[in-house]
């Protein structure tokens, strides 16, 4: 296919087909969000009966457009969609997000593939049908219908269901999770996940890529686009159970499939699969602008004995080892803890550690050769000094960022009340400019 996805997520020029003057009705949100987009774009407002909405001049058809249209979102009732369709295809238009729902989903198959036979080698991608469009929060573009600014940020989404789409913009907003793109694809007539992942692949704006699907169109290109993908995926997949999998069949029309060979593909592709949506976000922050690990040998810094065993355990138990520091870096950490401890892996800091230690603590392992990746830990204990805790970890990524030093990624988490959650809250906006990554609960036991 040679049609790439770029103009359709950065088009010069779009129409909406069936604007309205009605706020209530979705083509008047689809056409407002774009208006209101901080996006510089030609906007055509299609309608038979007005002759401007939202003060934008209307046309009767498509074809009454002189200049070319590189995107049209189509927001009519379903049986009007083949006509808009071949009104695309006159009008040379290359990109279609159709909004409409009533097709495969309801066991219309007839109509979607009508639609599939308009488009037939006809070099046209179209998003959807049933389908809230997309956010390209990168370029500042909302070719959407549904409300939800998403904070600029690298991790881009792909969802099979549109609600949950835009509950994760209000998700990811609350965790400071930045977004560069989110996209519904809908029944997937065309564009799929794999088309979505490969534009992902060599997107600048994208760091990570995550997915919520119900099933995949087609397993092997999939597997592949993963696998090609040199990106984290992460993926969540619903219809675990056999209740699932029937709700699965009556939302979007798929067949949710084998579970056990979705989880195996997923992994033997390189993807790595979340068990919900909130696992997805906090596995997308802590690998969002971080270096991958080299090895799997983690260096634990804390302020709590129980912590650092609980994060011990939780490391061993997901393939990662928690080695015995060497000589030379025991050293260096018995200089900087007080005498009634001594340097281990775990690295116990003492309850009241604050800036210094931790700083000192996380140079001393990030320049250990043996160390591939370091978790910085930090528990209330009633002394905790969360300000000064991520200000350490910042001031390391910073600098490791500044000079390229030893390339390790070093995550931060924490167990503590409200207190302590209020101070890292504050944080969490400054962290996620400076890319280190702060996963709150980090401690998932298998
Ligand atoms: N060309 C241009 N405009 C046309 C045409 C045409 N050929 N024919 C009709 N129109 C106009 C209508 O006159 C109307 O404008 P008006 O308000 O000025 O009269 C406008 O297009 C819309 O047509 P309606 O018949 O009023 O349709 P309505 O807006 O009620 O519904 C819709 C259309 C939204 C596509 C509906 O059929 C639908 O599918 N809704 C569900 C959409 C959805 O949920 N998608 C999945 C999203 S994912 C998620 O869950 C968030």
């Amino acid at each position: 296919m040679s049609n790439k996805l770029e103009v359709f997520f950065k088009p010069k020029s779009i129409a909406v087909v069936g604007a309205s003057k009605e706020s209530q009705k979705i083509g008047h949100a689809a056409l407002k969000n774009i208006l209101i987009s901080d996006y510089q774009c030609d906007l055509y407002p299609i309608n038979p009966h007005e002759k401007t909405i939202l003060g934008v001049p209307c046309y009767k058809k498509l074809t009454d457009v002189k200049n070319d249209i590189d995107l049209v979102l189509i927001s009519v009732p379903a049986k009007l969609v083949p006509s808009i369709m071949h009104d695309c295809v006159k009008k040379k238009v290359k990109n279609i997000i159709i909004i409409s729902s009533g097709f495969s989903e309801i066991g219309n198959h007839k109509l979607e593939d009508e639609i599939k036979d308009i488009i037939k080698g006809k070099n046209i991608r179209v998003l959807g049908p049933n389908t809230m469009g997309y956010k390209n929060a990168a370029d500042g573009l909302d070719a959407s219908f549904v409300f939800g600014t998403p904070r600029k940020g690298t991790l881009s989404l792909i969802s099979q269901s549109g609600a949950l789409g835009i509950g994760m913009i209000y998700l990811a907003n609350n965790e400071f999770v930045g977004v560069s793109k989110i996209i519904g694809v809908g029944n997937k007539l065309d564009i799929t996940d794999d088309d979505l992942i490969d534009y992902f692949r060599d997107d600048p704006d994208t760091n990570v890529i995550g997915l919520y699907i119900e099933a995949v169109k087609n397993g092997r290109a999939f597997m592949n686009s993963i696998k090609a993908c040199d990106k984290p995926v992460l993926v969540v997949k619903a219809g675990r159970s056999s209740a699932g999998a029937r709700a699965t069949s009556s939302h979007t029309g798929s067949m949710a499939g084998s579970d056990n060979i979705y989880s195996a593909a997923i992994k033997q592709a390189g993807g790595i699969r979340c068990r919900d949506v909130s696992e997805l976000f906090d596995m997308a922050r802590a690998l969002e602008g971080q270096p991958p690990l080299r090895g799997n040998r983690i260096g634990i810094i804390t302020n709590g004995g129980g912590l650092g065993i609980l994060l011990t355990d939780a490391c061993e138990a997901n393939g990662l080892s928690v080695p015995k520091l060497s000589k030379k870096t025991a050293d260096k950490i018995d200089k900087i803890i007080p005498d009634l401890v001594n340097a281990n892996n775990p690295a116990d800091l003492v309850a009241d550690a604050g800036f210094f230690r931790y700083e000192s603590a996380t140079k001393i392992m990030l320049e250990d050769p043996d160390i591939d990746g370091i978790i910085v830990a930090s528990v209330h204990g009633g002394y905790a000094r969360p300000r000064e805790f991520t200000g350490a970890i910042l001031k390391m990524v910073r600098e490791q960022r500044l000079h390229e030093a030893h390339n390790k990624p070093i995550l931060g988490t924490w167990v503590g009340g409200k207190e302590f959650e209020d101070l890292v809250f504050d944080l969490k906006s400054l962290i996620q400019k400076n890319f280190a990554s702060f996963c709150p609960q980090i401690i998932h036991l298998p």
